[in-house]
């Protein structure tokens, strides 16, 4: 961190021109604010007084619960059957002083998930600092563990420390539950998990795994199967769904047929579905889902004969989890050919995916002649698809994990594999590119990119091993959403991957890369690094001719000089980038470098020139409209002012560019003119 040494604000990195594409700039003055890159306190209610309230999990609506402390736990559509013993005994554990950390184990499907959301949403009022669920699900990436987590509690990384000690932090003193769903797929991330237990002493974890994560420490609760009625002594038929299982197989199949009803004739049937599945609530789900064509007794019929016929590897797998897969197996022959495919092309999405999408992407050159809703719908119809609604409120399309991995091995033995992820590589580039241009996107297009988060990053991980044009171009257009919504430590890491792996091709997107990394080094205070690589792309924007490159480069290196308190190389850095910038009459990109020479004047105590840098600036911002230069360029003249004595100017500048800040919603311009205001207000009291 640098510290001014003239004017009153402390840089971490200050007075920033971000490079971006086309037009208009994106300038932040950071200041070290104790609110600003640092941890964000988690609110779901939406707070009038603070303007920085964030949502948590914003794909999941929290939990009505009367006087509900903090949490993100998803509303259930399904009542929970059974599990009285098991939810008692949970609870008693996790209320004991010496459980911090409890692992439920069992396999895919055995209702993990369903439990532990339960005894999390009873526990509420143990915890003071809430209850958050993580899912784990569409990571299977043990580095991106911390990243979900933070996402989940809202936290950024800090400086140049990294989002893991960030979390640390910020856990450290909270008296919390954080439940972490579907551990197996991050087991080697456990170490994390101990990690945070050992930091924060008030902290207690809550993780279900297919595995226990064999940690110090940790307690196990196997999960059992749904309760069974004695096949050979069976109750009276007025008992029998006192048994979770048959409970729950009677109510999905009352829900696809409202009819339905347990009879004698049908009883035993019933009952012998639901012991030849084991019990597993899923399973029961994917066979009672099928009651609209087929009687008990056929469901019992074609079931038993399935699951004797092992499917692949499952002979190894332990009987439970043969018997799962056995019941998808199943559920999945069943199907009609368009039914299979799509079924298997959509388990390539992670964390689901949209109608279009779906449309946009399973068809392999037009070989999908049906109307997807309508096989979508069938699918959801069979248990085999959930229907859930994303935060913009429009429908998404999600499948199991247990189920979803059945699915993706019939995608991987069907030949379209490759093209499939191709498509899918190929419209998520589509996607980010067609939301706006780099570094103009405000909040709802970020939103959009936040959305599809995982879907980018399998899209990423593919192209990078596939068709590195597609990578590099990639994490080229998300530069700007991982700077602005706290993921640069992710973001350095594609980018930097992409830029070495593409070698000698595609100069110009290159260039742009190397300035977004660069810019993601100088916010981490890596500034050796970011100077190298804003002097490769500067190299390349000469080889290029490319001044829009140059200007950057230029632009980047000064804001590199400016944190390390090198005022003169700083400006002439950016005197020269607005030289290139003029050349290729590039207004949009002039007025950022007038305002960061504008910082350096500041920083020199030079508020007269300041002052005329940033008003110079701040005309061609009004000229071009671009709203958001106009809020930096405000926020920073208010400064002056506010230095100079001039409260009341000061006061009506920092309340313009607090208005456009809003529209935005963006995070830190809002913090960093409420520091201003509450100077103001500060002085107006000592006067
Ligand atoms: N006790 C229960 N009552 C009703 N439905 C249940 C119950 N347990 C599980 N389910 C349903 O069974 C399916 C699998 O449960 P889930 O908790 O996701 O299993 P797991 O996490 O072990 O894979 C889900 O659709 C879930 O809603
Ligand atoms: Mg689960």
């Amino acid at each position: 961190m640098k510290h001014c040494p003239q004017c009153r604000k402390t840089y971490d990195d200050a007075a920033i021109l971000c490079q971006y594409d086309g037009s208009p700039l994106l300038v932040t003055t950071t200041l070290s604010d104790p609110y600003n890159d640092t941890l964000i306190e988690p609110k779901l209610e939406p707070d009038t007084q603070s303007e920085w309230s964030i949502k948590v999990a914003t794909d999941i609506q929290p939990l009505q619960s009367p006087g509900s402390r903090l949490n993100n736990l998803p509303v259930q559509l399904t009542p929970l059957l059974g599990r009285k013993a098991e939810i008692m005994a949970v609870e008693n554990l996790m209320q004991r002083e010496d459980v911090r950390l409890l692992t439920l184990t069992g396999p895919g499907g055995i209702g993990k998930t369903r439990l532990s959301l339960q005894v999390a949403a009873d526990l509420l009022s143990e915890f003071t600092d809430g209850v958050f669920f993580v899912a784990l699900a569409p990571i299977s990436d043990p580095d991106l563990v911390a990243f979900a987590i933070a996402q989940t509690l809202g936290t950024k990384e800090a400086g140049s420390s990294s989002l893991f000690e960030s979390i640390k932090e910020y856990l450290r003193d909270k008296q919390m539950l954080l439940a972490l769903d579907n551990f197996e797929q991050v087991i080697t991330a456990r170490e994390m998990v101990k990690d945070l237990l050992m930091t924060s002493s008030r902290l207690k974890i809550l993780v279900t795994s297919r595995e226990s994560l064999c940690i110090r420490g940790e307690h196990e609760f196997a999960v059992p199967p749904l309760t069974l009625p004695d096949i050979k002594q069976l109750p009276p038929i007025n008992t029998l769904t006192q048994f979770a299982a048959v409970e729950l197989f009677v109510q999905r199949a009352c829900a696809v047929k409202t009819d339905f009803m347990l009879t004698s004739e049908n009883m035993l049937s019933v009952v012998e579905i639901c012991a030849r599945l084991d019990g597993l609530p899923l399973a029961i789900e994917l066979a009672a889902a099928r009651i609209k064509v087929l009687s008990p007794q056929a469901i019992l019929a074609r079931l038993e004969s399935r699951l004797k016929l092992l499917v692949g590897g499952a002979r190894d797998l332990p009987e439970r989890q043969q018997t799962m897969r056995g019941a998808i197996a199943w559920s999945y022959d069943l199907l009609s050919e368009e039914e299979k495919k799509l079924f298997r092309r959509l388990s390539v999405f992670v964390g689901g995916c949209t109608l279009e999408t779906a449309e946009a992407v399973c068809s392999i050159a037009g070989d999908m002649d049906i109307d997807i809703l309508d096989v979508v719908a069938s699918l959801v119809d069979k248990s085999l698809f959930r229907q859930e609604e994303q935060s913009d409120g429009e429908p998404r399309f999600m499948m199991l994990e247990t189920i979803r991995e059945y699915g993706l091995e019939q995608l991987e033995a069907s030949a379209e594999a490759e093209a499939v992820r191709r498509q899918h590589a190929t419209f998520f580039l589509k996607l980010a590119e067609q939301a706006g241009p780099k570094w103009q996107r405000g909040r709802e297009q970020l939103d959009q990119l936040e959305i599809e988060h995982n879907n980018f990053r399998l899209a990423l991980k593919w192209a990078m091993e596939k068709e590195v044009e597609t990578g590099l171009r990639l994490a080229d257009t998300l530069a700007d959403f991982w700077i602005m919504r706290g993921y640069i430590t992710e973001g350095r890491m594609w980018l930097g991957e992409a830029i070495q792996r593409s070698g000698g091709s595609l100069p110009s997107v290159r260039a742009t890369a190397l300035i977004g990394m660069a810019y993601m080094m100088t916010r981490q205070g890596d500034y050796a690094s970011a100077r190298l690589s804003y002097e490769q792309s500067l190299t390349i924007g000469k080889e290029l001719g490319d001044k829009k490159i140059i200007g950057d480069a230029l632009n980047g290196l000064g804001h590199v000089a400016l944190n390390q308190s090198d005022y003169a190389s700083a400006r002439s850095l950016y005197s020269a980038s607005i030289k290139a910038y003029r050349e290729s009459g590039n207004e949009a990109r002039v007025l950022g470098s007038l305002n960061n020479l504008g910082e350096v004047a500041r920083c020199q105590r030079d508020y007269q020139l300041a002052r005329s840098l940033y008003e110079e600036s701040l005309a061609i911002a009004r000229g071009l409209g671009n709203r958001r230069g106009i809020a930096i360029v405000l926020g920073n003249l208010g400064d002056i002012a506010c230095q100079q004595g001039d409260y009341v100017s000061a006061d009506s500048l920092y309340k313009e560019s607090l208005i456009i800040y809003r529209e935005f919603a963006e995070k830190h311009g809002i913090v960093s003119v409420l520091d201003g205001l509450a100077d103001l207000a500060a002085v107006a009291k000592t006067a």
